[in-house]
C-alpha cells in the first residue's frame, strides 16, 4: 500500500525526543528548548516591508528557477563570500532558487541518482551523524544509504576516500556538510579538493550542504565551489560534479521564509530544474524579492555571526575544563560528550527543565561504534536564544553535569 522505503527511515529525532521526555515532569517551572535549531533572533525588519511592497505579485505563478534578480543576488553573494573570480558564477546557468535547502537536498537525490550505477544498485554517501533529510533522500531515490563515520579522530568529518573501491564505484551521490550539523566541524580547502577529485574520478555528484557557511568562529569556511573551480575541469564547466546548497534560514535568521538556493555544475542543475518543474514548490514572488535583498545584506549576517560567536565564547567559559566539551568551528550547535546522551537528556529535562537531543537520535546504529551507536555518548545543544538565556541554560547544564553521578 505504501512505499516500504518509508519503513526503513528511523522516526524523526523530535518524535523520539518527545517520547523520551514528555512522560517526565520537570522539577522547575521555567523550561528551555535547546533542542531545535531554530534561530530566535529576528531577520532584518525590512523583510516584511519588501514582502508587503510586492503583494501585487501573489496572484502570479513564480518561476521555478528563480527571478533573474534573485539568481543574480545569489551569484553575487557566492562570488563575494567565497572569493570566486568575478563572472565565474553565471546566475542563469549556475544558480537555482529553492524553498529552503531541505526540500532541495531531498529532491536533488531524485535527480542525481540513476536506477543503476555500473550495473549495480547505486549508493549515496553521507556522514554519520547526519542531518535526517540525507537518509530520506537516499532511501526514497532507491539508493543504498552508506553512512560513513564522522568520528572525533577524523575531525568529525567523513572520509569518503577511505571507502572500499567497490562502494565508490556504486556511488552516485556523496553528501558532505560543512560547517557540519551536529558537530560544527569545518572542512578546509584541501579536504574539499580531495573530495572533488574523488567525485570526478568515480563520476559521482558531490553535494555540499553549506547552509551554515556564514556562521563561523575562526577562518571563513571555504565552499565546494572553491575546490571545484581550483581544479581543471572537463568541457569548460568550472564546477563539474559539484553542487552546493545554501539557505537564508541561518545566515539571515529567516527559517520561516523558506528560502535557499542550489549552485554548481550547470549540466546537473539543468536536469534538476527539469525535475523541479514537476515536483518543487516554487518560492512565491514576494519572498523571492525579499530573498534577493537578504543575499545582498552582509551586515545583518555579520551581526548574526558576532552573536553566535559570543554564545560560543560563553560556552567556552562555562564548559572550561569539562572533558567532553569541544568548541564548534561553525554553526550553532554544541556536540557535547556526556557519557550517555539519553540518560543526560532525561536528567537535564527532569532536573533543569532543559531539552536537548540525545546524539543517538541523530546517528545511525553502527555495530563498530561503542554501544552500537557513535552518537550514544553525546547530546546536541542548540545555541539559538539570546545571550542571557543561553548563558543561563548552559550554566544549568554544567552544574547538573558537575553534580551528576551519571557522567
Ligand atoms: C545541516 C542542515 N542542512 C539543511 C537544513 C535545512 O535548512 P532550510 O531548509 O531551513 O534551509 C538544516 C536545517 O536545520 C540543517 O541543519
Amino acid at each position: 500500500m505504501t512505499n516500504p522505503a518509508l519503513d526503513r527511515l528511523p522516526g524523526s529525532a523530535f518524535v523520539r525526543l518527545r517520547a523520551l521526555l514528555d512522560p517526565l515532569a520537570p522539577a522547575v517551572e521555567n523550561t528551555l528548548a535547546m533542542s531545535i535549531g531554530e534561530p530566535q533572533l529576528p531577520p532584518p525588519p525590512w523583510v516584511a516591508e519588501i514582502v508587503a511592497a510586492n503583494a501585487h505579485l501573489w496572484n502570479r505563478y513564480p518561476p521555478n528557477d528563480g527571478t533573474p534578480e534573485l539568481r543574480a543576488a545569489c551569484a553575487a553573494w557566492l562570488t563575494r563570500r567565497f572569493g570566486l573570480p568575478a563572472g565565474c558564477v553565471d546566475p542563469a546557468r549556475h544558480v537555482l532558487s529553492a524553498a529552503g535547502s531541505r526540500e532541495a537536498l531531498f529532491l536533488f537525490a531524485l535527480a542525481a541518482v540513476p536506477q543503476e550505477k555500473n550495473g549495480r544498485r547505486p549508493a549515496v554517501l553521507m556522514p554519520n551523524p547526519y542531518y535526517q533529510v540525507y537518509r530520506a533522500a537516499a532511501e526514497m531515490s532507491g539508493a543504498e544509504p552508506v553512512l560513513v563515520p564522522a568520528s572525533k579522530e577524523g575531525g568529525f568529518l567523513p572520509d569518503y576516500a577511505a571507502l572500499p573501491e567497490d562502494v565508490l564505484e556504486r556511488a552516485a551521490l556523496a553528501i558532505f556538510c560543512s560547517p557540519s550539523n551536529p558537530e560544527g566541524a569545518v572542512a578546509d580547502l584541501d579536504r574539499l579538493t580531495g573530495l572533488v577529485r574523488l567525485a570526478r574520478r568515480h563520476d559521482f555528484v558531490l553535494a555540499c550542504d553549506e547552509c551554515y557557511s556564514d556562521l563561523y568562529f575562526g577562518e571563513a569556511p571555504p565552499s565546494g565551489l572553491n575546490a571545484a573551480h581550483a581544479l581543471d575541469a572537463d568541457g569548460g564547466e568550472p564546477f563539474a560534479n559539484v553542487v552546493v546548497f545554501h539557505s537564508l534560514s541561518k545566515r539571515s535568521s529567516a527559517p520561516g521564509l523558506r528560502s535557499g538556493f542550489v549552485a554548481g555544475d550547470a549540466r546537473i542543475l539543468r536536469a534538476f530544474l527539469k525535475l523541479r518543474s514537476y515536483a518543487a514548490v516554487a518560492m512565491p514572488l514576494p519572498i523571492q524579492a525579499a530573498s534577493a535583498a537578504l543575499w545582498g545584506d552582509d551586515a545583518h549576517a555579520a551581526a548574526n555571526r558576532a552573536h553566535y560567536a559570543r554564545l560560543v565564547a560563553a560556552a567556552d567559559r562555562i564548559f572550561a575544563g569539562y572533558p567532553g566539551y569541544l568548541r564548534p568551528q561553525g554553526g550553532f550547535f554544541l556536540w557535547l560528550d556526556v557519557g550517555d546522551g539519553e540518560a543526560a537528556a532525561k536528567r537535564f529535562w527532569q532536573e533543569g527543565g532543559i531539552r536537548v537531543v540525545p546524539g543517538r537520535y541523530l546517528t545511525a546504529d553502527d555495530p563498530r561504534a561503542p554501544n552500537g551507536n557513535a552518537g550514544h555518548a553525546f547530546v546536541r545543544i542548540a545555541l539559538v536564544h539570546d545571550e542571557e538565556t543561553v548563558t543561563r541554560g548552559l550554566s544549568t547544564l554544567r552544574a547538573l553535569l558537575d553534580g551528576g553521578p551519571r557522567r
